[in-house]
């Protein structure tokens, strides 16, 4: 069972529309698609925005659905400079930017329970997803480090701050709360993202332009992945 995350409904609107044998289930206010996409049953959830839906739905999702293999799809803004609009990433790991325990003498962004600050993707998941770009359209894809927290960062400050302190390659609001919730799980986890905006001063204006389109080609991306795992059924993954 594979568990399909995005944040909004431009990030998941193309997967459910590929979807066949399809129940409607509602948990905690969070609605759950459940039925088929080819060859794969998958699970599929607009979680809503921020760390707190994302841990929410991914946690349902383990639980109710049986998910052992979580992906989160959706849009992110670009930390890594090289990166433009509509490229996309695909994660190596996770930090959340936001959490803080250096008062109390604990390293910015490590989460006590999991005792890192970084928490690994699925490295098979992350090949094959890998060896299946670039995307037709010829967009650059590159595995990087997804920076989490809840904030729309819209400030080249803030950006190359959290780039330069993560090694991270984008940023979203859910990411790294999925991870926090598959690590503690033992669930595999992808996040693949495709850039709608550079996190800076422009970011406002660039989300809204591109995030529909961005939305869509991560959910395409999602479709070739989900299209490989059936495919490589029995396998190890
Ligand atoms: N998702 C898309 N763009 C983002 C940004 N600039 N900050 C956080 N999440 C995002």
């Amino acid at each position: 069972m594979i568990g399909i995350i995005g944040a909004m409904d431009i990030e998941i609107s193309l997967l459910t529309a590929a979807m066949s044998d399809c129940e409607e289930f509602t948990c905690c206010s969070q609605k759950f698609l459940w039925g088929r996409i080819g060859g794969c049953e998958v699970v599929v959830s607009k979680c809503g925005i921020g760390k707190v839906n994302a841990a929410m739905c991914a946690s349902i999702m383990i639980l109710k659905f049986g998910a052992d293999i979580i992906i989160n799809t959706g849009v992110a803004g670009a930390l890594d400079r090289s990166l433009k609009q509509l490229d996309l990433v695909i994660s190596s790991a996770f930090v959340q930017h936001d959490i803080d325990l250096s008062p109390i003498g604990i390293e910015p962004g490590l989460i006590p329970e999991n005792g890192s600050v970084s928490i690994a993707s699925d490295a098979e998941l992350s090949a094959l997803a890998l060896s299946l770009a670039p995307s037709p359209d010829g967009a650059k894809a590159i595995t990087g480090v997804i920076a989490t927290g809840d904030q729309f960062i819209a400030d080249s400050g803030r950006a190359a701050d959290i780039a330069a302190r993560f090694g991270a390659a984008a940023c979203d609001m859910e990411g790294g709360a999925i991870a926090q919730v598959c690590a503690m799980s033992g669930i595999k986890l992808i996040a693949l993202r495709c850039i709608s905006d550079n996190a800076d001063g422009s970011a406002g204006l660039s989300f809204d332009e591109f995030a529909p389109q961005a939305a869509d080609k991560c959910s395409n991306m999602v479709l070739r992945l989900l299209d490989a795992i059936a495919k490589k059924d029995g396998q190890a993954i």
